[in-house]
C-alpha cells in the first residue's frame, strides 16, 4: 500500500515521478506528492495535494519545480486524514531531510511525545512525519559530535540510528538538504526495487516505473539500506555491513501497463484471460507422461513424495483459489488440503509436521499477511512455496521455490486474471501430485486434454459480455445480492460477492448453496437478486431444489448454467450461459460472466472500478 518512486540523474524529475505515480496509483490513491531537488543549490521543494495524481499533475503545472533529484509518493492513508498536509513527502526539522515512506510505524506515538519535548514541531497526524523528525534530530546528533552535514556519511548515520528506534514496517526514501546529489532507500516489509541506469538511478515500490527507463533491477531486501548517486549504488545490510548488489533483468514489457483501447484496466484484464489461462500452462504440460512439470519447486520426487498434507494460505481472491485448490488436491492427489487465511495462520499455531507442505498464494507477492504466514512456516522448518505473479516480488523471492502465473501485470484493484490463472496452476499442480499417487495414466491425459481446452473455452465465455451488461443494466440499482454455488462452485460464489462489493459498494454474501436454509433465506425477497452458479454435475439437482426454493419466495434469480440447459431458463429470471467444462474446471468459466457483471453494475453505478474507495492492490500493511 502507497507507492513510492525516486530518482537521481540527468532527467527532469517532476515528469518523471508523476508518470511513476500514475503507474503506481493502483497501490493506493488518497493523496499524491513530490519532493524536487535542485542538484546545483540543494533546495528541495514540494508539492503535495489530497486525491489522485491528476490533481498533483495540476499543482505542479499551475507552480512548477525544477531539478533532476526528486522522490514522489501516492498514498493509502493508515495514520491521519487524507489531507492535503498528511500527504506526503514529509519534512524533517527545519527542512534538513524530506521523506516519503510505506508502512506503519507501530510505536510512533511514543516518539512523537520524545521529539516534541525535544522542541520538534508536528505539523501532521502522520507517523511518517515522526520518522522525518527523527532522522533530523539523528542528523543534529551527527553534526554536534563533528560529522560534516555535506556528507554522506553523516546522512546515512543519523538515519541508520532511527530506524534502529522504528517498530513496525517500513519501505524509505529520503533526500537530505545538504547532500543534493542523494537519495537513500531502506527496506523492512515494504517493498523497494532500485533500477540501474546509466548516469542515473531509480527507485520504486515495484518495477513498474522503471519499465522503459531501465534493464537492470536491484531488489531491496529488508533490513537493507541503499545509497543512490547518480553514478553509484552502494547497499548496505544493516546488521550485517556491506553488500554487493545483486542486479537482475527487469523483464516486465512495457504495454503490459498500458491500457490500449479498453475503458478500464479491469476489463482489459477480464478479456486477457484466454491468453494469461494460455501463459500458466506454456511449457508445463507433459502429456507424454500424462503429468505436469514445474521448474521451480526445489523439491525432489522422493521429498514430494513425503508430503502428506498441504496447507494453502493467502488472502481475498488468492485465497478463495486455494478453496478451489484444496478440492483438486483432495480429488486428484488425495492429499488432505486445508485453506487458511494468511491473516489467521500468522498467528494461530496449528500443528504442522515435517511433511506439511505450505503454499502461499498470492498475485503481487507484497500481501503482508501472507508473507508473516509464509515466514512463520518457513521458520518452523517447513518446505514453504508460493504461486505468485509478480516475478521478484518479496513472497517469491523468500520462498523455497513455486510456480509462476505468468499473466502479466494486474493493475485493477479487483483481481481477475489473477484467479483464474490460480486456478490453472492449482489444476496443475493437483495432476502433478496425483500423478506421483493414485492417479493412473489415462486420467492424467484426461486431465491434460481439458485443460489444454481452457483458454478457448474462456474465450467463447467472454462472448457473454453484452448479455451481462443487459442483466447489470436491470439489477445495477438492487443493494444487496446473494451469491450461491456448490463443490467447486462455492469458492466461485464467494469470489462473484467478493467483486461485487468491492467495486460497486454493493452488499453481497457467497455461500454454498445449501447453506441458504441455515440463515441466509431470511434475507430473499423481491428486492433481493440470487446469483446460483449451477453448471451441469453431480449435485446439479440439488442446487435446483435451492434455486426453487429461493423462486417460491418471490426472490430475482440471475443464473450461470451450461449451454443447452433449456430447464433452468423457465425457472431462473436471467441466464448467462457459459461452455460445459469439466466440474473442477468450472471455476475458471463461471467466474468470467460474474467479473463482468460486477463490472458492469460497478461502471452503473458511476463506481471507480479500478481504484474503488477505501481499498488498494496490494495490502502491504498488517
Ligand atoms: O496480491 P494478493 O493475491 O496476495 O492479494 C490478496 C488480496 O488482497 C486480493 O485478492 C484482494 O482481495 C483483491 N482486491 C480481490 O479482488
Amino acid at each position: 500500500m502507497c507507492g513510492i518512486v525516486g530518482y537521481v540523474g540527468f532527467r527532469k524529475s517532476p515528469e518523471l515521478l508523476i508518470e511513476g505515480l500514475r503507474r503506481l496509483e493502483y497501490r493506493g490513491y488518497d493523496s499524491a506528492g513530490i519532493a524536487v531537488q535542485n542538484g546545483n543549490g540543494g533546495e528541495i521543494n514540494i508539492r503535495k495535494k489530497a486525491g489522485r495524481v491528476d490533481e498533483l499533475a495540476n499543482l505542479v503545472q499551475n507552480d512548477p519545480v525544477d531539478g533532476t533529484i526528486g522522490i514522489g509518493h501516492t498514498r493509502w492513508a493508515t495514520h491521519g486524514e487524507t489531507t492535503d498536509v498528511n500527504s506526503h513527502p514529509h519534512i524533517g526539522g527545519n527542512g534538513e531531510v524530506v521523506i516519503v515512506h510505506n508502512g506503519v510505524i507501530e510505536n510512533y506515538a511514543s516518539l512523537r511525545t520524545k521529539l516534541q519535548e525535544q522542541g520538534f514541531v508536528f505539523h501532521t497526524t502522520t507517523d511518517t512525519e515522526v520518522v522525518a523528525h527523527l532522522i533530523a534530530h539523528h542528523l543534529a546528533e551527527q553534526i554536534k559530535l563533528g560529522g560534516d552535514p555535506a556528507s554522506v556519511d553523516t546522512c546515512i548515520a543519523a538515519i541508520e540510528i532511527s530506524l534502529k528506534r522504528l517498530k513496525g514496517t517500513y519501505g524509505i526514501v529520503a533526500l537530505f538538504r545538504d547532500v543534493p546529489d542523494l537519495v537513500v532507500a531502506a527496506r523492512l516489509g515494504s517493498p523497494l526495487v532500485i533500477g540501474v541506469g546509466d548516469r542515473e538511478h531509480y527507485v520504486a515500490s515495484d518495477a513498474s516505473p522503471l519499465v522503459g527507463y531501465v534493464d537492470e533491477v536491484v531488489y531491496l531486501s529488508d533490513h537493507e539500506l541503499a545509497t543512490l548517486t547518480a553514478d553509484e549504488i552502494h547497499l548496505k545490510h544493516l546488521e550485517t555491513g556491506q553488500l554487493s548488489p545483486s542486479i537482475q533483468t527487469l523483464d516486465q514489457v512495457s504495454n503490459d501497463v498500458e491500457l490500449g483501447d479498453y475503458e478500464h484496466y479491469m476489463l482489459k484484464e477480464i478479456y486477457e484471460q484466454p491468453q494469461t489461462i494460455e501463459n500458466a500452462m506454456r511449457g508445463r504440460l507433459n502429456a507424454d507422461e500424462a503429468t505436469a512439470v514445474f521448474g521451480g519447486l526445489n523439491l525432489d520426487a522422493p521429498q514430494l513424495r513425503r508430503i502428506d498434507r498441504v496447507v494453502l494460505t493467502a488472502c481475498g481472491t488468492s485465497w478463495h483459489a486455494g478453496l478451489v485448490g484444496e478440492y483438486m488436491l483432495e480429488e486428484f492427489a488425495r492429499l488432505p488440503t486445508e485453506v487458511e487465511y494468511a491473516s489467521e495462520l500468522r498467528y494461530r499455531n496449528p500443528p504442522l509436521s515435517d511433511r506439511t507442505m505450505i503454499f502461499a498464494i498470492t498475485q503481487s507477492g507484497e500481501t503482508a499477511d501472507t508473507l508473516a504466514a509464509m515466514r512463520e512456516c518457513k521458520r518452523k522448518g517447513l518446505p514453504t512455496l508460493a504461486i505468485c505473479n509478480v516475478v521478484g516480488s518479496t513472497i517469491a523471492r523468500e520462498a523455497d521455490g513455486g510456480i509462476y502465473l505468468h499473466a502479466g501485470s494486474e493493475i485493477g484493484v479487483a483481481s481477475t486474471k489473477a484467479f483464474t490463472s490460480q486456478v490453472t496452476v492449482l489444476a496443475q499442480l493437483a495432476l502433478f501430485m496425483g500423478r506421483m499417487r493414485h492417479l493412473s495414466y489415462p486420467a492424467g491425459s484426461r486431465i491434460i486434454e481439458h485443460l489444454k481446452a481452457m483458454p478457448e473455452k474462456a474465450e467463447q465465455t467472454l462472448k457473454c459480455d453484452e448479455l451481462v451488461h443487459d442483466i447489470a443494466k436491470k439489477y445495477h440499482g438492487f443493494d444487496n445480492f446473494l451469491y450461491m454455488g456448490r463443490l467447486y462452485n462455492f469458492p466461485v460464489a464467494l469470489e462473484g460477492a467478493l467483486k461485487l462489493k468491492e467495486i460497486s459498494y454493493i452488499h453481497a454474501e457467497g455461500y454454498p448453496a445449501a447453506e441458504m436454509k441455515h440463515g441466509p433465506i431470511a434475507l430473499v425477497d423481491e428486492q433481493t437478486p440470487s446469483v446460483f452458479i449451477v453448471p451441469r454435475g453431480s449435485i446439479y439437482p440439488k442446487v435446483m431444489s435451492n434455486l426453487e426454493e429461493v423462486k417460491a419466495r418471490k426472490g430475482p434469480i440471475i443464473a450461470i448454467a451450461c449451454e443447452g440447459d433449456e430447464k433452468i431458463a423457465d425457472i431462473a429470471d436471467d441466464v448467462i450461459y457459459v461452455p460445459d467444462v469439466e466440474e473442477y474446471l468450472q471455476p475458471i468459466v463461471t467466474s468470467i460472466p460474474l467479473q463482468l457483471l460486477s463490472y458492469h453494475i460497478a461502471c452503473m453505478r458511476g463506481c471507480n472500478v479500478d481504484r474503488p474507495r477505501n481499498l488498494a492492490k496490494s495490502v502491504t500493511v498488517e
